[in-house]
């Protein structure tokens, strides 16, 4: 009795065993990675280099802010370099400086103040566009913001939909800091290249 259980166990691991390396064999060569023709993607054609300007509507404050303190600087810093605030943005991206101007996008993300001696904040941000054959494509920018600069560059990391292996950077400018209400008004030159599909 013992002899044939053991029998049925012993097949029963050695069938199961089987199964699972021949299928981990099969799946780790067919699927895995594969080169592909580059004229599948309309990467056979020359890049676009685009230049996109928009403004960037920081709201604190108010019924319609858009940009939220999820984490209070630390207070030992909270007026020199705000260190370790982090602020959730869903900021409009006008076409106009105007706050009334048309929305064509938004930036949507979080930034962070990293120093502790000036005001530099990491940007992480997606920018997601709504105008005509940008409706719901995306840019990627990651980098450091010394917000009291003059103008500040960040780094274009990706993108999706027509903006798919984007790179490039954004510059930004301060047009208007508003110290009662604390909202700030950005303008982005944002120069990218990407596959035209
Ligand atoms: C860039 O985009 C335009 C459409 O605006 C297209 O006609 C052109 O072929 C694209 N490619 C290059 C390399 O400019
Ligand atoms: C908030 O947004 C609403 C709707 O767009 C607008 O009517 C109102 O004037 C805004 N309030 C402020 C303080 O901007
Ligand atoms: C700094 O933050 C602390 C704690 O959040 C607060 O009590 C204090 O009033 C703040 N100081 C200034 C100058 O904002
Ligand atoms: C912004 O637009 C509104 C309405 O279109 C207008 O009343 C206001 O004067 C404009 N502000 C500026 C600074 O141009
Ligand atoms: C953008 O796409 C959304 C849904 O995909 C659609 O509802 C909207 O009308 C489009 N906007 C424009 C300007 O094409």
């Amino acid at each position: 009795m013992t002899t044939q259980k053991n029998l049925i166990l012993f097949f029963f691991l050695l069938l199961s065993s089987y199964t699972f390396t021949s299928s981990a064999t099969t799946e780790a060569e067919s699927i895995f990675e594969n080169p592909i023709d580059r004229k599948l993607l309309g990467h056979d054609k020359e890049q676009n280099l685009s230049h996109f300007r928009f403004y960037w509507q920081d709201i604190v404050g108010g019924p319609n802010a858009t940009s939220i303190p999820i984490i209070q600087p630390i207070p030992k810093f909270n007026t020199t370099s705000a260190f370790g605030l982090i602020r959730v943005i869903d900021n409009a991206l006008t076409i106009g400086p105007n706050l009334t101007s048309k929305v064509i996008g938004r930036a949507q993300g979080f930034y962070v103040a990293v120093s502790e001696t000036e005001l530099v904040l990491l940007m992480a941000e997606t920018f997601v566009f709504y105008e005509g054959r940008y409706n719901g494509s995306t840019i990627d920018i990651v980098g450091r913001n010394v917000a009291f600069n003059q103008e500040r560059e960040i780094p274009i990391v990706g993108g999706s939909g027509v903006f798919r292996f984007a790179k490039g950077y954004a510059q930004l400018k301060t047009l208007n800091y508003d110290a009662a209400s604390g909202d700030t008004l950005v303008q982005y030159d944002v120069y990218v290249y990407h596959h035209w599909m």
